[in-house]
């Protein structure tokens, strides 16, 4: 066992340092990205002032393992992060190990999208640059020296209650990595000064949070799997009968003429892809397609592909090399036909790993590939890298793209799929919306069948405040409205209560439109200061001890806070932090600094308060929001009764053309009312906004 010196410390850029120790490995996060660093916006967040950890304090050893990385804690900081945990929220005192799988059964650190990075209530954020299925102990264990504050304990009686039996604090006074095969790390600081800027600057440093198009943050609604192209014609027919605002649809497996694994080609059942795409376009849908990345022997690049794809097939299919360039290159040029027939976009499934289905679902960690990397090394590189490859292929044709992804990892931010799961439990989708904030991913609380119809309409009521309000129907022919239960929806019976259903997800789908230009000038601020539009209250108010457990509650942009209903939630508790709150819909106002408890909350009830002092431009109405080429109404909505500040962000809602930016600052004042002052140089018809009348509360 050796301790290794370290071998640099450098500041690489504002507010960013580099240690070196030992030999890192070749095949890490950042020695293969294809992204690059935001390095001027980095200098636009707030002066970081020094490195905020004590380099003096961090250290490894060589072990027979891998190496072991010991960096400080106190036990009064709050620690958060490591990805998409869907089990966990605040993380000091636990352990994690960060391996690659979708079945997170228990809190173990497991994950689609494991990132070891963490960020601090102190205000800082550090990322071990590694692929390697490493565990952080956060403050787990302490050291003997500790024992000379115990002799005092020796005396007191014995707590025998489970609850004093088992609780456990952070008790040690560092977060330990212990890190398997590696002669070395590099180790990422990064200052905030306080812990929004620090998850900000590691955003920029991944290369800035992801802008989708416009129409990415609509309402999206994926078909069932047998559907034909007339099936799904007649689907988004009765949208428009239901009056339910829908701007994109998802084709599952059977687009195509084999899946698992994938060719990639179209089936018989949409035998003229190129007149069904357009005829969705024309209703005001966008069309995006399921895949995964595993290749079937007759797809039409199989035989290229073969060479530059893993030793085994998983799932019968080649596994395409992301790492190479070659691979890369004929993944993408067969998918660039795809998104010249008008795909605008794909929901990369099973990129992850899995142990807990019964046959063996991914390829296994001792796989080796023509990049030189391992099956464990490729586990962690392979949902961002899969998700570059096919981003590339719209880059090159000038467009922006927005979809789904089912792994990731470190240096997300950029990317634009949005994460989800086949496990279904309603509360760790709302903590996956929490927590994903931390590590520069977002996650959609997808919809499916439901337990009843309450549980239908809980489900849609958080979906659509997540980063892709989503109802994947793949295994239901008829929408969940229709019938709740998969079984009968399956045998084509509608359910009794459809009527008074309907409207009620009629209200959720149209609160989500409503609110497009929030989030749409959200994603803005992530990609421009890599602030994420979706987080942890904590993130906002670290020296609020009280949110530091708030994992079924977000923040929504700058001045919301929601705070979604779980089926059977007779009372809610929630949080509002110090200051003056609004309810949303109510208009009410409410104090904070409190726990709220909500008493029997009708079916239409969404928990959503607004920051005292905001101006929210939301969206007036129509069916969809891609449907016509007229702008969408904004009505500017105060909140506060002497001031208050909003911002809207504006652009062609599509195309990467960073000229046509636009920053729209709305104030306004109980004596001057609405002042709105525009900087950027928009063409008059590219506009997607006008603004229309003012509404107080
Ligand atoms: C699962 C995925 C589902 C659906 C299904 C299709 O892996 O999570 O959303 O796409 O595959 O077979």
């Amino acid at each position: 066992m050796a301790t290794i010196e370290l071998e640099s410390t450098e500041q690489i850029a504002s507010g960013v340092w580099k240690m070196q120790f030992g030999t890192p490995e070749a095949i890490t996060p950042v020695k293969v990205r294809r992204s690059a660093p935001c390095l001027d916006a980095l200098e636009e967040l707030p002066s970081p002032g020094e490195c905020p950890i004590n380099i003096e304090d961090c250290g490894i050893r060589v072990t027979a393992r891998g190496c072991v990385l010991t960096l400080p804690f106190s036990q009064s900081e709050g620690i958060f992060g490591f990805g998409l945990q869907l089990k966990s929220h605040l993380q000091s005192g636990k352990k994690k190990h960060l391996r690659v799988n979708s079945d997170p059964v228990a809190d173990t650190g497991d994950s689609h999208a494991p990132v070891p990075f963490y960020v601090s209530t102190k205000g800082y954020g550090i990322l071990v640059d590694t692929a390697r299925y490493a565990s952080a102990y956060v403050g787990t264990h302490a050291g003997q020296e500790a024992l000379k504050a115990r002799v005092v304990a020796k005396s007191e009686e014995p707590k025998l209650s489970t609850t004093e039996l088992y609780t456990r604090q952070a008790i040690g006074k560092s977060v330990v990595f212990d890190i398997p095969a590696a002669q070395g790390v590099d180790v990422y600081i990064f200052a905030g000064p306080d812990m929004a800027n620090a998850v900000s600057r590691y955003n920029l440093f991944s290369g800035g949070g992801c802008l989708p198009p416009y129409w990415g943050l609509g309402n999206w609604y994926r078909a069932c799997a047998r559907h034909t192209s007339s099936d799904v014609l007649e689907l988004v027919d009765g949208f428009q009968k239901d009056k339910l605002p829908f701007s994109v649809v998802g084709l599952e497996p059977g687009w195509q003429t084999h899946a698992y694994p994938c060719t990639y080609t179209w089936s018989e059942r949409f035998p003229e892809p190129e007149s069904f795409i357009s005829e969705l376009n024309k209703s005001g849908y966008q069309l995006n397609l399921w895949e995964h990345a595993f290749v079937h022997p007759s797809a039409p690049f199989a035989e290229a592909i073969a060479p530059v794809c893993g030793e085994n097939l998983a799932m019968d299919g080649l596994v395409p090399d992301f790492l190479e360039t070659e691979a890369c290159e004929l993944f993408q040029k067969h998918h660039k036909k795809l998104i010249e027939q008008g795909v605008s976009g794909f929901k990369l499934d099973e990129c992850d790993n899995s142990d807990f289905i019964s046959f063996s679902w991914s390829f296994s960690e001792h796989d080796r590939f023509p990049s030189g990397a391992d099956g464990e090394q490729m586990h962690c590189l392979y949902g961002i890298h899969y998700q570059q490859t096919i981003e590339e292929t719209f880059t090159r044709n000038g467009l922006r793209s927005y979809g789904l992804v089912r792994s990731s990892g470190a240096l997300a931010a950029p990317h634009t799929g949005v994460l989800y799961s086949d496990l279904y439990d309603h509360r760790d989708f709302i903590r996956g919306v929490v927590n994903s904030g931390f590590s520069g991913m977002l996650w959609s609380s997808e919809v499916r069948h439901a337990k009843d119809t309450e549980d239908l309409l809980r489900r849609i009521q958080t979906t659509v405040l997540t980063a892709q309000s989503q109802i994947n129907g793949w295994y239901i022919p008829m929408p969940p409205w229709y019938q709740v239960d998969r079984k009968l929806n399956n045998e084509g019976v509608v359910m009794d209560e459809m009527d008074t259903v309907l409207p009620l997800v009629r209200e959720a789908l149209n609160l989500r439109m409503r609110l497009l230009p929030v989030l749409y000038t959200a994603f803005a601020e992530y990609a421009r200061s890599g602030r994420p539009p979706f987080r942890a209250v904590v993130m906002d108010y670290p020296e609020d001890k009280a949110t530091w457990s708030l994992d079924q509650q977000f923040m929504i942009g700058d001045h919301l806070l929601a705070a979604p209903l779980v089926a059977g939630e007779t009372t809610k508790e929630l949080y509002l932090p110090k200051g003056l709150w609004w309810d949303f819909k109510t208009g009410q106002q409410i104090e904070g600094g409190r726990r709220l408890t909500l008493e029997n909350p009708s079916l239409d009830t969404i928990p959503l308060y607004v920051k005292d002092g905001a101006i929210l431009p939301l969206a007036e109405i129509k069916r969809d929001n891609s449907e016509s080429h007229e702008p969408t109404v904004i009505r500017p909505h105060v909140f506060s009764s002497t001031e208050a500040q909003g911002i809207l962000y504006e652009d062609d809602g599509e195309s990467l053309n960073a000229s046509n930016q636009l920053w729209h600052e709305l104030s306004w004042s109980a004596n001057s009312g609405l002042n709105i002052q525009t900087e950027g140089p928009l063409m008059e018809n590219q506009r997607i906004y006008t603004f229309g009348e003012l509404k107080m509360p």
